[in-house]
């Protein structure tokens, strides 16, 4: 198999941009039939970066604005504007501020896209506009909230937001294109209620194996690692945004991330049970969740038939343990790191009620495939 790799371009990581040929041209793709686009997929896999290469290939006007570092500084320096003629920059940036000033980032952050869309949509004439909204979920006025009700604001500004740009003219060459990691977004509450608004998924799995290997010989020319490429191919997969956390880890230091994935999947799991007991109204034993899960992650669901799977795999997504994968055959929930089936699959043959029970020695054992 042949490594596409660009070495002229720089990731964050400070590598050249690895895989990902049949991504690219889905986003193409997209773009041509849909006016929101939303890119999700598990957390550290590559979504933002993708976005962004594929910008820069295609040379795309687009005005990026970095949920994340909204939260630490202002809109101007969270805001990017690329491939717009020099002319139209200033009044955007001014107009940007203006806006800023006169609504406050946490009161009116849709207002505030709205506003610089409309101008920039007018300032490049025609010409096709995107705007790219990286870790959409990220945005300050999401802080605070509780996690449900948080994402149910989300939810409705995305809808408001969709609306506009599929009804409203004024919008005609304007595309929004976010990144999340957050599961929520991917639920099939959050599909049905974007329906009819032009409004497409886009899943970014983790990079092959054949890719992230060579990736990470590139990457380790540079940093010590303890880890092996392999190794981490077992605890997280091909996503690369791993890498620099876990290289230098010793067995110490692994130990305690591994309580750490314990800990998440745990939390989840219970939350489910509490949730799924509720629903339909009999108690579910913690083994039962435990058995579920593991089961959930190895075939596709289908949602009618089996609903016990089917509510689990929506908990499971929301809390970011599993991402879904749309098919024929049904939903395939799948983990988002492959350690979280390994720890369900130690805690189903040791038949404990709590993963908090496991003995973590024997799952770093097991992680990394070691003998005893
Ligand atoms: N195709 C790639 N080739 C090389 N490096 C990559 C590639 N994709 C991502 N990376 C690197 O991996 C790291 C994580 O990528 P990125 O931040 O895009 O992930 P993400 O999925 O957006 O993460 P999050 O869930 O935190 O939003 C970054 O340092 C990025 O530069
Ligand atoms: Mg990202």
């Amino acid at each position: 198999m042949s490594i596409f790799v660009d070495h002229n371009y720089r990731t964050s990581l400070g590598t050249g941009f690895y895989d990902r040929v049949s991504e690219l041209k889905e986003l193409d793709s997209l773009i041509r039939s849909n006016r929101v686009m939303i890119v999700y997929g598990p957390r550290n896999v590559g979504k933002s970066e993708l976005t962004r290469y594929w910008i820069h290939k295609r040379r795309l006007a687009t005005v990026r604005i970095n949920a994340r570092l909204l939260r630490a500084r202002n809109l101007l320096e969270s805001m990017d504007i690329g491939y717009v003629e020099t002319q139209s920059m200033d009044s955007i940036k001014t107009l940007a501020q203006e806006i800023l000033t006169r609504l406050g980032v946490r009161a009116g952050i849709m207002d505030i896209v709205l506003g610089i869309v409309l101008k920039v949509a007018k300032a490049i004439k025609g010409n096709r506009l995107l705007i790219f909204i990286d870790e959409f979920h990220e945005l300050p006025k999401y802080k605070s909230e509780h996690p449900r009700s948080k994402y149910e604001v989300a939810l409705e500004d995305l809808r408001s937001l969709a609306a506009s740009l599929s009804k409203d003219n004024a919008f005609e060459n304007v595309n929004l294109l976010l990144t999340v990691s957050e599961g929520f977004i991917a639920t099939d509450f959050a599909r049905s209620e974007l329906e009819g608004y032009s409004v497409e998924w886009m899943l970014v799995k983790h990079i092959d194996e054949t890719h992230f290997k060579a990736l990470y010989r590139e990457y380790s020319k540079r940093k010590e690692c303890n880890l092996s490429e392999d190794e981490i191919l077992r605890l997280v997969g091909g996503s690369p945004g791993h890498l620099s956390e876990l290289c230098p880890l010793d067995k110490n230091g692994l130990t305690r991330r591994l309580r750490v994935w314990i800990q998440e999947v745990e939390t989840a799991l219970s939350q489910a049970r509490n949730i799924l007991s509720r629903e339909m109204g009999k108690e579910m034993s913690p083994s039962e969740i435990i058995a579920n899960a593991s089961k959930l992650m190895e075939k596709p669901v289908k949602p009618l038939k089996d609903p016990i799977s089917y509510g689990l795999g929506q908990v499971l997504t929301t809390y970011n343990i599993v991402y879904p994968e749309w098919s024929e055959e049904g939903i395939h929930y799948r983990p988002q790191y492959p350690i979280y089936k390994i720890i369900l699959d130690i805690a189903l043959e040791k038949n404990v009620s709590s993963l908090l029970e496991l003995n973590v020695n024997e799952v770093y054992k097991k992680a990394l495939e070691l003998k005893d």
